[in-house]
């Protein structure tokens, strides 16, 4: 039995900046996740919370397309035909395989929180698998392999969810060009997307947590669309456009800007870096007619900002969760009962331990 666990995730800044390749963001993974775990059978088959209860057959066609068809957009078929490619492409014969999928990602009752399952669920199928099958694949080739899938649904994603899935703790990510790594895995199958000049621009750096302050998440009980969000607000996926390019730079400044206070310890720039990339997306969510605060994220903003705090959106907005970083316990502890007066539930999340790699092409 081969298990895996890939953690959530949540952005801190950069949010879609980090969408154009080499585009820039601090990410951290938080203490909840998906464990993936493999065990010998016959067939193989998936069993998942994600499709119910019943175990899902895979078949394989020649080309080695995984048809599941257990929904359409399925991130754990798109994981296994991706180690089954590799497998393939190694001579590794082929194994039945029942593939476990369990995540504590919702809010206990099945309901998305925002923290990521589609990296995480193929973050931790890609390592189980590929431990399974003995592949010998390292921290590096698991997320690029894990990307590799991802983009082979959709390349919109930055696939900064899946680093911080697998390097853990506060993490720098630079993201790869994932419409190049596509293009090579459907014209050249997996070893070719490996190869691709598309993980150029690709980078995962650990960072020092903060030394002081406590960072605050909010759920505020609508579900976003990720996919449909980035659609809109960076619709031009050749990343031409001017008023998106002039975020994107701004917003890559101000992403080193945290990233040197977090080395230096300066919560001073840290929240200044935090309250600076919210204003950023508000700006960007105004040119380009998108809600990516709601009513309910700007109340959860609007609270922490009148007691002293830093905040802002997480992710993609729309909905799900927004971020606090609070100086002292007291405070923290009256932004959090404020939210909940407000109809904004807590989050009892903990930054998880980082792994101490880095990923440099
Ligand atoms: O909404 P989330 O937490 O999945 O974050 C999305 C962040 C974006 O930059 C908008 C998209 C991405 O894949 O990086
Ligand atoms: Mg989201």
């Amino acid at each position: 039995m081969h298990s895996a666990y890939a953690c959530g995730k949540l952005y801190i800044a950069g949010e879609y900046a980090v969408v154009k390749p080499g585009g820039r963001a601090v990410i951290v993974a938080v203490n909840r996740g998906v464990t993936a775990t493999v065990s010998d059978a016959q067939d193989v088959t998936v069993r998942s919370d994600f499709y119910g209860s019943k175990p899902q057959s895979v078949c394989f066609d020649a080309s080695l397309s995984a048809r599941v068809a257990l929904r359409e957009r399925d991130y754990a078929a798109a994981a296994i035909m991706v180690v089954e490619r590799l497998r393939a492409a190694r001579g590794v014969a082929q194994r039945g395989y029942e593939l476990r999928l369990v995540s504590n990602l919702d809010n206990g009752t099945g309901y998305k929180i925002g923290l990521g399952s589609s990296g995480a669920v193929v973050a931790a199928t890609v390592q189980a698998l590929t431990d399974f099958y003995g592949l010998g694949c390292d921290r590096g080739t698991v997320l690029q392999l894990a990307i590799i899938a991802t983009a082979d649904i959709s390349v919109r994603g930055s696939g900064g969810d899946i680093a911080a899935s697998l390097y853990g703790g506060w993490i720098r990510y630079t993201s790869p060009d994932r419409a190049v790594i596509s293009a090579a895995y459907t014209a050249g199958g997996v070893l070719a997307a490996l190869e691709s000049v598309g993980w150029r621009s690709m980078s995962v750096r650990q960072l020092p947590a903060p030394k002081s302050g406590s960072l605050l998440v909010g759920w505020t009980a609508k579900p976003a669309a990720t996919e449909h969000m980035v659609a809109t607000v960076a619709a031009d996926q050749s990343f031409a456009d001017t008023e998106f390019c002039e975020f994107a730079s701004a917003s890559d400044s101000n992403v080193e800007m945290l990233i040197e206070g977090l080395a230096d310890g300066d919560y001073a720039r840290i929240s200044g870096a935090i309250a600076r990339a919210g204003e950023l997306l508000r700006e960007l969510a105004s040119k380009r007619g998108a809600e990516i605060e709601t009513a309910q994220l700007k109340k959860l903003g609007e609270i922490a900002v009148q007691q002293g705090c830093a905040a802002k959106t997480s992710g993609a907005g729309g909905g799900d969760c927004g971020i606090a970083f609070a100086s002292t316990h007291e405070i923290a502890q009256k932004v959090l009962e404020l939210w909940v007066e407000a109809g904004i539930t807590p989050l009892k999340l903990a930054v998880s331990e980082g792994c101490g790699e880095d990923f440099e092409h």
